[in-house]
């Protein structure tokens, strides 16, 4: 480029004037000028002696520091000026090279103006643009002319990164990456979230590797939270934040890993948020990853919350079956572990979790088959995934068990956080509280919190009353169907079944719709409900866990009749045979769900309109898991019946021969029968007379002894027996207190025991003697009353009925009961008018 006289007399000027600026090498740089021009022109005016000083200085620099750190740090990118007598000025290209300089350079450069002859001089550092490193003094000697330039090799997709496979759990993760890493325009800022081993570290390394290979010129920094928190810190206390924010904020693409572990660091959080400013001004990509949706980041600040919604948050799956399988190949292969298919397809159906417990169940596996010379057979397989799935699983959260309870009640989570005190509400509450209190760390009050904001008393109170139901051996199924937990006192058997150990679900094939009776056989109403409603209602009130409905595509009628309830739905091609649609179901399962060893599905049409949640439980009571085996009912000529098969028995389906159906299944299988009562027993309906005799009211005809006259009460089964007692029959002296079980109110004696009358439905005192208020005095007053009367035990008088019922069943069982024992007993029994010194008086008076 060519300059005008003026502009080269200016320059002539300016460097007589100022000294010159030389590079390391001693040749002369200025600012804003071409190399070309400085170099033609400036040096052949530069003094002499300024010359010689420059080149014995840039000598000297290169022996202090030595050949390697001159060339990585000063050669081509740093310049001096020696014009001032006292100071040395040394030129960088950026703030942060000037740092960098500062920190590793200062005291040699200072040594180096003195070998130099140079005298003691001061060293001050300056930012110029014009000495920055331009692409051309980066460039390598270009190749000779005559050899040809090697084809350039296409950059890796990071969904192509050596260990990085693709699934449907991880691909639009893996396709944003794509698109990042090749600077496509893309949404900014990226949160890849998802749990610990779904790959997060891993394709945001492939990311920034994939950005660095395309764009060579551009800055791409990759951090993890740890060394953004340390970096920040140190940069505080060092002084150094400029050149810490310099690292971060100039860059084109910044990736921060974990993020989740800035939670709690405020001013950590504050200094990203003005780096996501920074940078979203600057028009640079910023990609990070947590192991929660941004979402659940809920300690963040709303500001950085809402800097992150800006941008789009993609969630990465735990590994699928189809990506478990193919990493348990691939961590196999590395390790040189053989591991026949079905082990393969075993470790993948059963162990819970993702890259990590995979290789760790491999590791397993492996040094056990090298250092004792074990088989991995069966056995070693299931117990190396039993070891790392009670080892990885997280625990549990009041929230989850919450979900969980809702899930089996069928009830939304809402229900039992609201002030609702029907059966349906209260018992999931109770159940859930209980829970809450033995599986999580939470206090009594914080439970309260999370139930809609009830007192820790209540929660107290929920908890006893699920404590004395196990402790007199309710029946309880912490999965189980509803009216197990209030369960008569008079059949109480426990059955808790551990949480962990055992596992089950339904498929339930719904593909189609049946014709048998000449018109489409789901969508008739049973009992005023279609038949598949009927159906999954039995299903999600029994103790299945899981329930999948398996709907052909495009069945919207049917799908839309399934929202109703919690349940999966699973789809399959057009005509599927039942075969394909249990297939279709155990695939579901398998990818969503990653049902273990242990566990054990169960199958059963949607048509099927006598399927009782009692017939379920029956069969999930008789599974063993240590002795797995197929269930059926007694009756099992008949179609349509549930079967419970142990989860082993999926590869089984899956490999039956073609053409064989699930009965070839059965004829193998060591298959063994239940019997079933009345009631329970599933009837099949294939003409409209059969329909007919089973469309009958939903109510029930019940009799029950009700202070020694027995009544016959036609009422749905689960209604409360207090409802029953004060509405049917009029017996109002039981109170209606809370409804929930937790004041006493409702107490009435149930075969001499007390018991709650608003938890306990009609049906549970089918065969039992209940005694009330009214049925207490003869021709006198009961002992207890007449106490009462004397000890003034009543001020209101509204709780007494339920305090007699209660003081009388503790004097049957204890006659002579102490003071403590008559305090524990009463606890439950609440007395708004706190007169509790006058009733311990009369309970005691009466004991004598
Ligand atoms: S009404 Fe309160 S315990 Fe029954
Ligand atoms: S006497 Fe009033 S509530 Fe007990």
């Amino acid at each position: 480029m060519g300059l005008t006289a003026n502009t080269r007399d200016c320059l002539r000027r300016f460097l007589t004037s100022r000294g010159s600026i030389a590079d390391t090498n001693g040749k002369p740089l200025r600012p804003g000028g071409t190399q070309e021009v400085v170099k033609d022109d400036a040096a052949a005016e530069m003094p002499q002696e300024d010359a010689d000083d420059d080149r014995r200085f840039a000598s000297t620099l290169r022996n202090v520091v030595g050949e390697k750190r001159h060339k990585a740090w000063f050669e081509g990118r740093v310049g001096f000026d020696l014009s001032s007598n006292d100071t040395l000025v040394v030129s960088a290209g950026s703030t942060l090279e000037c740092d960098c300089l500062r920190k590793h350079f200062k005291a040699e450069l200072k040594q180096a103006c003195r070998a130099a002859g140079l005298g003691a001089r001061s060293i001050e550092f300056v930012v110029d643009a014009a000495v920055a490193p331009t692409p051309a003094r980066q460039d390598r000697p270009a190749e000779p002319a005559l050899k040809a330039a090697p084809a350039p090799k296409a950059p890796p997709k990071p969904s192509e990164a050596p260990g990085f496979l693709v699934s449907d759990s991880n691909r639009e993760a893996a396709k944003l990456a794509e698109l990042i890493a090749a600077g496509s325009p893309a949404p900014s800022p990226v949160v890849l979230w998802g749990r610990g081993g779904t790959g997060k570290t891993h394709l945001l390394r492939a990311i920034a590797d994939g950005f660095r290979s395309r764009h060579r010129r551009k800055r791409v920094v990759r951090l993890t939270a740890e060394e953004f928190t340390s970096g920040f810190v140190e940069a505080v206390h060092g002084r150094t934040l400029a050149s810490f924010r310099g690292r971060c904020r100039g860059v084109d693409l910044l990736l921060i890993d974990d993020i989740h572990f800035l939670l709690g660091k405020q001013k950590t959080l504050e200094e990203l948020q003005y780096t996501l400013d920074t940078l979203a001004a600057q028009g640079a990509d910023v990609v990070l990853t947590s192991d929660r949706s941004p979402a659940e980041l809920r300690r963040m600040s709303g500001e950085l919350l809402s800097r992150l919604g800006a941008g789009v948050a993609v969630e990465i799956a735990p590994p699928d079956h189809s990506l478990k399988s193919r990493l348990i190949e691939r961590f196999a292969q590395q390790s040189g572990v053989r591991l026949e298919p079905a082990a393969v397809r075993i470790i993948a159906s059963g162990l819970i979790g993702g890259a990590w417990e995979i290789r760790g169940v491999v590791n397993k596996l492996g040094l056990s088959s090298r250092l004792l010379d074990l088989d991995i057979c069966e056995k070693a397989v299931g117990r190396a995934i039993d070891d790392m799935n009670r080892v990885s699983t997280p625990s549990v959260g009041v929230k989850q068990i919450q979900e969980a309870v809702c899930s089996v009640f069928g009830v939304e989570t809402g229900v039992i956080k609201s002030k609702r005190r029907t059966k349906s509400a209260t018992e999931p509450r109770m159940l859930a509280m209980w829970l809450s209190r033995k599986y999580t760390q939470s206090a009594w009050s914080e439970i309260g919190d999370q139930f809609g904001n009830r007192s820790h008393s209540t929660v107290i109170s929920a908890c006893r009353r699920m404590d004395e139901l196990l402790g007199s051996e309710a029946s309880v199924h912490v999965a189980g169907r509803r009216r197990a937990i209030c369960s008569r006192p008079a059949s109480r058997s426990v059955t808790l079944r551990p949480m962990a150990s055992f596992r089950s679900f339904a498929i339930v094939p719904a593909a189609g719709r049946s014709c048998r009776m000449g018109r489409q056989k789901l969508l008739l109403p049973f009992a005023g409900r279609p038949l598949i409603e009927h159906t999954l209602q039995a299903w999600t009130a029994s103790a299945v866990e899981r329930v999948v409905v398996v709907v052909r595509h495009g069945e919207s009628t049917l799908r839309s009749l399934c929202e109703d309830f919690p349940v999966d739905v699973a789809c399959v091609e057009s005509s599927p045979d039942m075969r394909a649609t249990i297939e279709a179901g155990l695939d579901f399962l398998q990818s969503t769900w990653q049902p273990s060893n242990h566990d054990a599905w169960l199958t059963a049409p949607a048509d099927l309109p006598t399927l009782s949640s009692g017939l379920v439980n029956t069969l999930v009571d008789a599974y063993e898991p240590k002795d797995p085996a197929v269930w059926v009912p007694e009756s099992s000529g008949r179609r349509g019946h549930p079967v419970l098969l142990p989860w082993a028995a999926a590869d089984s389906v899956q490999s039956l021969p073609s053409g064989a159906g699930l009965d070839q299944l059965l004829t193998e299988a060591e298959v063994r029968t239940l019997s079933v009562s009345g009631d329970d027993l599933p009837r099949d309906i294939d003409t409209p007379e059969d329909y007919r005799q089973l469309e009958k009211p939903m109510t029930d005809r019940h009799s029950i002894k009700v202070n020694g006259q027995t009544h016959a009460v036609t009422t749905s089964s689960d209604r409360p027996l207090l409802d029953v007692l004060r509405e049917d029959l009029g017996l109002t002296g039981t109170k209606y207190g809370c409804g929930e079980g937790e004041c006493g109110a409702c107490t009435v004696l149930i075969d001499g025991v007390a018991t709650r009358s608003c938890i306990t439905s009609v049906e549970e005192v089918a065969d039992a003697s209940v005694e009330t208020i009214e049925g207490l005095a003869g021709d006198e007053l009961h002992p207890v009353q007449q106490a009462f009367i004397d000890q003034r035990a009543m001020q209101c008088g509204y709780c007494v009925p339920g305090q007699v019922m209660n003081a009388v069943g503790l004097l049957r069982e204890k006659p002579h009961a102490t003071e403590a024992e008559i305090v524990e007993a009463m606890n439950g029994n609440l007395c708004r008018c706190c007169n509790y010194r006058n009733l311990r008086a009369a309970i005691l008076q009466a004991t004598r």
